[in-house]
């Protein structure tokens, strides 16, 4: 590992474009559950699968049960930054860093400081009127209860991608066009499950693809450099 730590800190070191790719893992250390671990989200037992839920024929089908879900599980209150985030902030503010690309919904890149932060499958902190389009704060959701109605009768949902649904082609395109562009991609703390975001890898085209997972993913045949540790301690080190 330390090899390889070496390695990693050489690259960044040299380099001032990297652009940054990762999932539920880079947020563990800030006490966020991911999805896919032992400890993840989906191996805990509700009454339907929590893909199910998160899609977006359960969203209509029965709202009641999926605003009951994610005001239980998707909203994590004064969650912080942890160290990843704040390295890929701070090496954004050197000019090293130009894109984070983000599965996540929690906002903590920006909070860390990171401002050009694409994500991929939205965001907790930005809701609206599913009919008039309206926009609400997050509170209007997290702190009522029940089915979040609008003063023209629409649903207030969360701006995030739920199953079933396609992800925004501007912020598709722009994170192909950085990881197209990247010298160094390092991808961290996803399981490379869920496509499209999972297929984002194969846009890159340099020598230096970065994988820092706990477990092993679909991709380590294709990385330059695997780390299997937690992203916060292994970013810290750099
Ligand atoms: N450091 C490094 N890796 C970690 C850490 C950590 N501290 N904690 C967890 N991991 C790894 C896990 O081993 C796992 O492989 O992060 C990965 C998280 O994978 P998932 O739980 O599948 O999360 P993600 O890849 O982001 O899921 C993608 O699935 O349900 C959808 O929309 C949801 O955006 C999500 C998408």
């Amino acid at each position: 590992m330390e090899e390889a730590i070496a390695r990693l800190r050489q690259w960044t070191a040299e380099s001032d474009n990297i652009v940054f790719f990762g999932g539920a893992g880079v947020s563990t250390e800030s006490g966020i559950p991911d999805f896919r671990s032992v400890d993840g989200l989906y191996h805990q037992t509700y009454r339907f699968p929590p893909e199910t839920i998160l899609s977006h024929s359960f969203f209509k089908h029965d709202p009641a049960e999926f605003f009951a879900f994610y005001r239980d599980k998707l909203i994590v209150q004064d969650a912080k930054p942890n160290a990843a985030h704040l390295k890929l902030a701070q090496w954004e503010q050197e000019g090293k860093l130009k894109a984070v690309v983000t599965q996540n919904i929690d906002g903590l890149h920006q909070m860390a400081g990171s401002k050009t932060v694409l994500e991929l499958h939205g965001s907790v902190h930005r809701c609206y009127c599913e009919k008039c389009r309206k926009p609400y704060p997050e509170a209007f959701i997290n702190e009522g209860t029940g089915v979040p109605r609008c003063a023209c009768g629409g649903i207030v949902r969360p701006d995030v991608v739920l199953y079933e649904e396609g992800l925004d082609d501007k912020i598709m395109s722009d994170s192909i066009r950085y990881i197209q562009n990247a010298e160094v991609l390092i991808i961290g703390g996803t399981s490379l499950n869920v496509y499209p975001a999972a297929g984002l890898i194969n846009y890159y085209h340099g020598d230096k693809l970065v994988l820092i997972n706990l477990s092993e993913t679909p991709a380590d045949h294709l990385a330059n450099l695997v780390i299997h540790g937690k992203i916060g301690e292994v970013l810290s080190q750099l």
